[in-house]
């Protein structure tokens, strides 16, 4: 998964010959969508700016280069490589409403996610039509929802319970290592399915064959066979794909009463709109696809918190009062046992509001990118307006969105604080302020799934251990393509005396 921000500019410019003629020839066919605008386009980028930047790439330090593009040309601003390839930034919730919520006819993910169809399988993803695509994402909806979460958290938090029971009275540990294990353990149970447990180190092995798959000559050519990664990737897909496949028929033979109630069984269980049931398929692609989407985004997340939590004593103080106050409130049992698992880990604001906070300041996916199939206008925050023209990328990039001054104050700060009541500060822009999980029609179906576990993990660690943060204060890895905390981060733990569950 290695994607530098360096390589990616060298690569860019490699294939410019190749993307010319397949630019032009689109340019040449929306131009008399594009001659009704009456607005200028944006600002673009010029060759000074851009050679203003090269220090800034140099660090691959991604948000500093696009603050300074902010800043120098406002909230809305064209990237053209030498007039071929055109990305178009969108800053800020004001100029970020098409982008969530326009058409699919009018922007859509286009071409731009085409590398991901030999990691799952043309059977999904963005090897389908749009409609069948609707249909697959109402499937990880259903599976996904508040009254399934519900199922999902006992086999969630007894993971977590078996998992640190193995740590001893206290010790030092990789945080990282140790939430990723977990992590996984979590979603073989409430995902894959049991079944995976058996043989979990090859899922995993193989799933890691398919990651690597991504980088930057698969995402321009992810069909080509000279690609060594590209064969392991599609060898390690086919595999995957066997094994999910002997445990979809496998559980289809059994008794409905038999089976575990997993995201794996919704999928199996789902039907399209015409009574069809899910295919074999369809349904291993579907749950490649949600490990993917799972896995590195909750890891990071979980790490991310618990680093801000172990340096900010004001914030851990007020998350461990807030576990002794719901201990408290949802024991059944003088023992401190809880019953209600969903409730408790819901009714845990303060710990929600240090995750949320975590996320803005380390989203996993800091940029999100569309292609813009009409041209379209957007109006800044200042009044200027703009016609984007058809056949741009769209790029919103939320690692500087999460950061507009007049939203959130002191943006660079640790202040949890600032979603709670009396604050709100994510609401004030309106609903694209705090876009860590995306917006609109396809924002992730896997939040509420995400902040469950991750309450699930930090709810345990804060009730039953004193930790203390041995490393530094991680910087952020932004070579990786889910930018994740660099090196090990080393933690020192120590069992409290009286386990609150
Ligand atoms: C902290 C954890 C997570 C973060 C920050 C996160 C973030 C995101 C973002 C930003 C998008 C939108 C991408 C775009 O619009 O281009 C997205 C989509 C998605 N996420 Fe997550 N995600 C997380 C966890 C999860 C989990 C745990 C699951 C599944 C169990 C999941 C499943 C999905 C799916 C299926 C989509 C695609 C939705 C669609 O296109 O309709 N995510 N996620």
């Amino acid at each position: 998964m290695e994607l530098t921000i360096r390589s990616a500019i060298y690569l860019a410019i490699a294939i410019i010959a190749i993307t010319a003629a397949v630019t032009k020839i689109a340019r040449g066919r929306r131009r008399t969508s594009d001659l009704a605008c009456n607005r200028p386009p944006p600002p673009v980028v010029n060759c000074f700016a851009l050679l203003g930047l090269l220090p800034t790439l140099f660090r691959n330090d991604l948000p500093a280069m696009m603050h300074q593009l902010y800043i120098k040309f406002g909230s809305v601003f064209t990237i053209s490589v030498v007039g071929l390839l055109k990305v178009t930034f969108l800053v800020g919730p004001e100029v970020s409403a098409h982008f969530f919520q326009g058409l699919e006819s009018e922007i859509s993910h286009g071409n731009l996610f085409e590398f991901s169809v030999p990691m799952f399988g043309k059977e999904v993803g963005h090897g389908v039509d749009d409609a069948t695509r609707n249909e697959h994402s109402r499937f990880v909806v259903d599976a996904l929802k508040p009254t399934r979460l519900k199922i999902h958290v006992d086999p969630m938090v007894q993971e977590v319970e078996n998992y640190f029971a193995k740590w001893g009275q206290h010790g030092t540990i990789d945080l990282k290592y140790e939430l990723e294990r977990l992590l996984l353990l979590i979603t073989g149970r409430c995902i894959l399915g049991k079944e995976v447990m058996t043989m979990f180190d090859e899922v995993c092995k193989q799933f890691r064959e398919i990651e690597n798959g991504v980088n930057l000559t698969s995402f321009f050519f992810p069909y080509s066979p000279v690609i060594p990664s590209n064969h392991r990737r599609d060898r390690a897909r086919e595999k995957l794909h066997s094994i999910f496949s002997d445990i979809v028929r496998s559980r289809k033979l059994r008794q409905r009463d038999q089976v575990d109630k997993d995201v794996l069984q919704s999928l199996i269980d789902s039907r399209y709109k015409d009574g069809r049931p899910t295919t074999e398929a369809e349904v291993s692609g579907l749950i490649i696809s949600l490990l993917f989407a799972a896995k590195h985004t909750s890891t990071h997340t979980s790490v991310w918190t618990g680093a801000r939590l172990l340096t900010h004593d004001k914030f851990l103080a007020a998350a461990v009062a807030e576990q002794d106050h719901v201990v408290k409130k949802h024991s059944a049992t003088t023992d401190g046992r809880i019953i209600d698992h969903y409730s408790f880990l819901m009714d845990m604001n303060m710990l929600h509001n240090c995750i949320k906070e975590a996320l803005r300041l380390h989203p996993p996916a800091p940029m999100m990118v569309r292609q813009a199939q009409k041209q379209f206008i957007v109006r800044t925050r200042e009044g200027d307006e703009y016609c984007v023209p058809a056949g741009h990328t769209i790029a919103s990039p939320i690692v500087i969105n999460n950061h507009m001054p007049y939203i959130y104050k002191d943006a660079h700060l640790y202040d949890p604080d600032r979603f709670g009541p009396g604050r709100e500060e994510d609401k004030v822009g309106g609903k694209f302020s705090y876009t860590s999980f995306g917006g609109g029609r396809n924002s992730c179906v896997g939040e509420g799934y995400a902040y469950m576990q991750i309450k699930a993990i930090w709810s345990h660690l804060l009730g039953n251990f004193e930790l203390r943060l041995l490393s530094p204060f991680p910087k952020t890895d932004w070579s990786k393509l889910v930018p994740e905390p660099q090196g090990e981060v080393m933690v020192s733990y120590k069992r409290r005396q009286l386990p609150t569950t």
